[in-house]
Order: C-alpha cells, then sequence, then structure tokens
C-alpha cells in the first residue's frame, strides 16, 4: 500500500516533532508545509518539504489525502472545517477546539463532507498510562477506589500562545486534556461530579496549574493534577486498590506494586512513632507481611495512531479516538471551568 501523503498547518514543535515521526513510519509521510511564520517556512524549505504559500494552495493539491493540523488552539476548527469541504482527511492536535460548541461544529461539517476528523489523543497510548490501564483492567490490586494521575514541571507555563486564553491557552487545555482522555477512556464508571481548583500564580489569564477530582459511581476518585512550578519529582500515577497499591514514578517506568500478604492467622500491628505521637493507623506493614512486584509492562504498538488514522480513512475500522469521546472531554474541561470559578462541586449529567 502507498504512503498516505499529509499536508501539515502549523510546523512548529508540534508540526515538526509529527513530520519526523512521520517519516519514520513507513505508511505516512509529510509533503509540504503551509505556516504563517517565515521562519517556520525557512525551517521547513531546509528539511526538503514543500512549502505552499497559502493554505488554499494546500488544500488544492490533489497528491495530500489528508492535513495534520497543528497550529495554537484557537485555530483548530477554522483549518479543520476547510479541510473537509476540500475533501480532505484530518488529525487534528489536542485541544480540537476551545470549547465543545466549537468541536461539535468541526465534527459536525467533517461528517457531511464524508471526511474522518480523528483528534491527536496520543497519550492513550503512553506505556505508563498503559501500565495503569492494564492493573485496572486486570484487577491486579483488586477493587480500585483512588487513583492519582499528576504531571509537574518547573519550569512555568511556556511562552506565548500557552500563556493567553483566547488563543486556547492554559494548562488544563494543555495537560488536562490528555489527562481526563485517558482517565475516561479507562473507567467503566460513570462520572457523577468533579471538583476543580486552578492557579493563576504566574500572572497569566489562564490557569498555570489545577487540581482536579473526579468522583464516578462506586465511590471511585480520580485526582488530576498538573503543576508548572513544583521542584521536586513526585508519582506520575499512585493506584489505590483494595488489595494493593501501585506506583509509577515517572515516564521512564520505574515504579512498584505492593500487595499484603493474606494469613490465617490474625495479624499483630505494631505501632510507630509518628512525630511527637505514636500510631498503628499510619504505619506501614513490615516487610514480610506484604510482597513487591515490578509493574507490568505494557508496549504500545509502534505509530498505533497513524495506523488507526489510516484504517478509519479506508473505512476499515470505526476511528479509535471517537468524536463523542474528544466532546465529552470538552465538556469536562468545561465544568471543571465552571467548577474552579464558582468553588463548587459540579455534577455531571451528559
Ligand atoms: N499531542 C501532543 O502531545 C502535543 C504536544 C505539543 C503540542 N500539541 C498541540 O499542537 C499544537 C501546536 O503546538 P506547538 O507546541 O507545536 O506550538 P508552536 O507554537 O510550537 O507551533 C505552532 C505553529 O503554528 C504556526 N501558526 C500560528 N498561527 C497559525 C495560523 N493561523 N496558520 C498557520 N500556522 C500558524 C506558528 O507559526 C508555529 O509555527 C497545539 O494545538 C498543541 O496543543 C500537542
Amino acid at each position: 500500500m502507498s504512503t498516505v501523503k499529509v499536508g501539515v498547518i502549523g510546523y512548529g514543535g508540534m508540526g515538526g516533532y509529527h513530520v519526523k515521526h512521520m517519516a519514520k513510519s513507513g505508511i505516512i509521510e509529510a509533503k509540504g508545509v503551509y505556516d504563517i511564520d517565515p521562519k517556520s517556512q525557512k525551517r521547513a524549505a531546509e528539511n526538503g518539504l514543500v512549502v505552499y504559500k497559502n493554505y488554499e494552495d494546500l488544500l488544492a493539491d490533489p497528491e495530500l489525502e489528508a492535513v495534520l493540523i497543528a497550529t495554537p488552539n484557537d485555530w483548530h476548527p477554522f483549518y479543520a472545517k476547510a479541510c473537509a469541504k476540500a475533501g480532505k482527511h484530518v488529525i487534528c492536535e489536542k485541544p480540537a477546539a476551545i470549547t465543545p460548541s466549537l468541536f461539535e461544529d468541526m465534527a459536525e461539517t467533517a461528517d457531511e463532507c464524508g471526511t474522518l476528523l480523528m483528534v491527536h489523543q496520543n497519550r492513550r497510548w503512553d506505556d505508563d498510562y498503559l501500565v495503569v490501564k492494564n492493573i485496572y483492567e486486570k484487577d491486579l490490586l483488586g477493587p480500585i477506589g483512588r487513583i492519582e494521575s499528576r504531571v509537574q514541571g518547573a519550569n512555568g507555563v511556556p511562552s506565548g500562545w500557552r500563556c493567553e486564553k483566547i488563543k486556547g491557552g492554559g494548562m488544563m487545555l494543555d495537560w488536562g486534556v490528555h489527562m481526563i482522555d485517558q482517565v475516561m477512556f479507562m473507567m467503566k464508571e460513570k462520572l457523577l461530579h468533579l471538583y476543580c481548583q486552578y492557579s493563576y500564580e504566574a500572572g497569566y489569564d489562564c490557569d498555570d496549574a489545577f487540581k482536579l477530582e473526579m468522583v464516578f459511581s462506586g465511590n471511585k476518585c480520580v485526582e488530576v493534577v498538573v503543576d508548572t512550578n513544583c521542584f521536586t519529582p513526585l508519582p506520575r500515577w499512585v493506584v489505590y486498590g483494595h488489595d494493593g497499591t501501585a506506583v509509577v514514578e515517572d515516564w521512564d517506568l520505574h515504579g512498584k506494586m505492593v500487595r499484603p500478604i493474606y494469613t490465617e492467622k490474625p495479624r499483630e500491628i505494631t505501632g510507630i512513632k509518628a512525630g511527637n505521637g505514636f500510631t498503628k493507623t499510619m504505619a506501614y506493614r513490615p516487610h514480610d507481611t506484604v510482597e513487591t512486584l515490578p509493574l507490568e509492562i505494557v508496549k504500545p504498538e509502534p505509530f498505533a495512531f497513524y495506523k488507526h488514522f489510516i484504517k478509519a480513512m479506508r473505512k476499515e475500522e470505526e476511528p479509535y479516538v471517537k468524536n463523542w469521546e474528544v466532546l465529552r472531554v470538552l465538556k469536562i474541561m468545561t465544568a471543571a471551568a465552571r467548577s474552579a470559578a464558582e468553588n463548587k462541586v459540579v455534577e455531571i449529567d451528559f
């Protein structure tokens, strides 16, 4: 099968990443680029890509079956709709749109034009996430009551459009969209309500950090935390099951699962000194009453997103990232913003 030729709109950090990644895949490749910035145009020409003078020229190129949109977030709807109307399939970077209604409009236009719109929720294939999803699906720690999903950096919010609300800046739209998508793609329980707090410490009109608590049926709780001003590493994931706890420390998959060893004989609980007091409740178990296991590693298929995109484009399978899932995440982010603005729990009725 011949490689799928793609035009790229927005050749910055992520557009450049896609071009390189596609080139290694052997199934999809970037032919050319449209970008408003002369520096990006120059870089594209130096990298042997066609540089289109305007986006209409890119859309008129019959060799392109699909377009990748990797502009700042506020431009995604405009280009996605133009691509659909030109008969091009679209890979759209996340967040697909800044509001749910803008995304509905994009998705409806693609449906009307008979083209595919698939949002690049690439973190569904992150191996740290696949470790946690595997624990959840295989019940490796018994019923799970609580999950903490956290990312943090110490470099603040990157400068430029990511600091401007009107351009779709802020960490909820940047990272929240991935982390909520991961949670919703995994959890079988129904999301009932949420509570969110935003941080504006950096002084922008959009959030530089947030903490979101999502409560699901069965009293399961997922906490999603993003911080851009944290100076010590904290675990990427902590999973609390009835029969064990898992920690995924980082993206290099350091971590472990610790499970209690159950015995017939009642266990004697010894206390520990804790600060100015004494506790049995908060004492860890002695080593011989728990087993420590390595994380079960699940390796993602290489180039999985592009493979699924091509299959969906050829109507050989349903899109792996479905537009109703994308819309649901955007609605959850809208509910989180409302919760943060009004400082209250928001019920989820969708
Ligand atoms: N999926 C992921 O893991 C991931 C990672 C990083 C970024 N992203 C997403 O990719 C998109 C781009 O992010 P980035 O980090 O590459 O940003 P960037 O600022 O590095 O690049 C954006 C590029 O778009 C160009 N551009 C701006 N406005 C344009 C317009 N109207 N028409 C054409 N080109 C325009 C800029 O000149 C720049 O070259 C964002 O939606 C972002 O959320 C996704």
